[in-house]
């Protein structure tokens, strides 16, 4: 059975019939060719495939697409080129085999939008839900810290 659904991926619509409980991870990579977002743990646990979904930061393994209907995605390749954060992660050595990069991001800017400044607690509690095995984290933290009006 598939169902009709229509949303926004960064800034587009998408048309299609999906299986109602298809993941968005798979929609996003499989339809929409916005590699982007990965897939890590499948499970929920590892943040890599975190997208926003109306803003708000959400890990696409866990979102069926029969709940995106009418609803608004933007992935890593939605943001605008000159997002801080890019350069912040590459000066600071917030990334090396990139897996986790992408939903650290998400997950970085959707903690910038709702705290412009925030502490390293609050970085800390903000990519909590996204691993990272290769960096440490501290050039992570330090990448976010300086892309926060504190970097500036
Ligand atoms: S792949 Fe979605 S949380 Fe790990
Ligand atoms: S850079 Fe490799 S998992 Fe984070």
């Amino acid at each position: 059975m598939t169902i009709p659904c229509r949303f926004t991926v960064n800034g587009s619509v998408v048309r299609g019939s999906f299986a109602p409980m298809r993941r968005l991870l798979d929609v996003l990579r499989a339809e929409c060719h916005f590699i982007a977002t990965k897939e890590g743990c499948g499970e929920g646990e590892c943040g890599s495939c975190a997208v926003l979904l109306d803003g708000t930061l959400v890990n696409s393994c866990l979102v069926p697409i029969a709940d995106v209907h009418d609803r608004e995605v933007t992935t890593l390749e939605g943001l605008p080129a000159d997002d801080p954060l890019f350069a912040a992660f590459a000066d600071a050595g917030g990334t090396q085999c990139g897996i986790c990069t992408p939903g650290m991001i998400m997950a970085a800017r959707a903690l910038l939008n709702d705290r412009p400044c925030p502490d390293l607690f609050e970085i800390r509690q903000a990519l909590a839900g996204n691993l990272c095995r290769c960096t440490g984290y501290t050039g992570i933290y330090a990448a976010v810290r300086a892309a926060s009006t504190q970097g500036k």
